[in-house]
């Protein structure tokens, strides 16, 4: 049994990881690797790592065979997701669409058992409209995403749900919180690199900015964790899972969270502008019923608890230097 991670980053390091230390030997595909990022993270003498693009369909589809690929976690995505998207919708199309279908596609040439991919929490909070109540003899029946991320987002849902309806792909999708976690690499969306500066800033003493918003988090290692579930559950049954910390955290919890694991922290309060975009007002929580059950998914980080461990991390890279 052999996993193929597609995107060596903040989130498919920490599945590397998990996969590694259960005795497997993950392949990990990225367009651009960042060996001494992913080394901090995971053994990768352990790990097969390779260079490939998610948008050239064959590179895929030789890594399968080369490999004996049986399931498959995408997680590949444009830079600064959101953000990024925002200034480049047309490369986070091509990326989060057209690469989807790529893998989906290998996935259903090949035969391959599952393909994970990641979704996004966006899906619950960049949407509007909806005024058609479900009613779908009306045209604004549904809500419909906001950004380009979030509709890029969607559309990777539909599409995989047909996969596995019509070709026999068991597709799942996880909507991730707000990720961040121990990572030193590019990458990540515009929060998660929030979380990083500020626990950096407060860490060298100056004044760290905590965002004014409220926001849905999830840290890297529960994203992982509930990816892995997804790969290991017997039967999906039902395909798009929220995974995040299962509560919503205002400027208040962010602050406590950075004062409990850096004590003395500094502290502002303002999301940078350039940022706020990939920030809204988040107030609805996501509900996590379906993936504690169906996957036995449950967050072991709550803000503090990942604030703190993320703190240790980077103190402890801080001394190692
Ligand atoms: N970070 C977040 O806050 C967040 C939140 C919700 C969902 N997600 C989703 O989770 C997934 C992982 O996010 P992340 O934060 O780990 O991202 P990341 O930017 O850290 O990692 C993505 C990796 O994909 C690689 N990549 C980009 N283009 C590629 C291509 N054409 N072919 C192969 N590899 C390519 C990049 O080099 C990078 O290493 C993404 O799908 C993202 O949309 C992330």
């Amino acid at each position: 049994m052999t996993t193929m991670i597609i995107g060596a980053g903040l989130v498919g390091s920490q599945i590397a990881h998990i996969l590694v230390e259960r005795g497997e030997r993950p392949v990990l595909m990225d367009f651009s690797p960042q060996p001494d990022a992913l080394a901090e993270i995971v053994d990768l003498s352990r790990t097969t790592l390779i260079e490939g693009d998610v948008l050239k369909p064959f590179t895929i589809s030789q890594a399968l065979l080369q490999h004996g690929v049986t399931s498959i976690v995408h997680t590949a995505a444009n830079p600064l997701l959101t953000l990024g998207a925002q200034r480049d919708p047309w490369s986070a199309i091509q990326l989060n669409i057209v690469g989807t279908v790529n893998v989906l596609e290998a996935a259903r040439v090949h035969g391959v058992k599952r393909v994970v991919v990641s979704s996004s929490n966006v899906l619950n909070h960049f949407l509007a409209g909806g005024e058609g109540k479900g009613n779908s003899a009306d045209e604004e029946a549904y809500p419909r995403p906001t950004t380009f991320y979030s509709a890029t987002k969607q559309t990777i849902e539909s599409i995989g749900l047909n996969y596995a309806r019509w070709c026999n792909v068991d597709f799942a999708a996880m909507r991730y919180g707000a990720v961040f976690g121990p990572w030193s690499g590019r990458g990540g969306g515009g929060p998660s690199n929030i979380v990083r500066g500020a626990l950096e800033v407060a860490l060298s003493g100056d004044e760290a900015a905590v965002p004014s918003n409220s926001m849905e988090w999830v840290y890297s290692k529960d994203a992982a964790m509930g990816t892995v579930l997804a790969l290991d559950a017997k039967d999906l049954g039902s395909r798009v899972f929220n995974i995040t910390m299962g509560c919503v955290v205002g400027p208040e919890e962010f602050a406590a969270a950075l004062s409990a694991s850096i004590p003395g922290a500094k502290m502002r309060r303002g999301t940078p502008a350039a940022s706020a975009v990939s920030m809204p007002d988040m107030q609805c929580v996501s509900d996590l019923t379906r993936a504690r059950t169906i996957l036995g998914y449950s967050p072991r980080f709550g803000m503090t608890e990942a604030m703190r461990d993320m703190a240790n991390w980077l103190r402890s890279r801080a001394s190692a230097r």
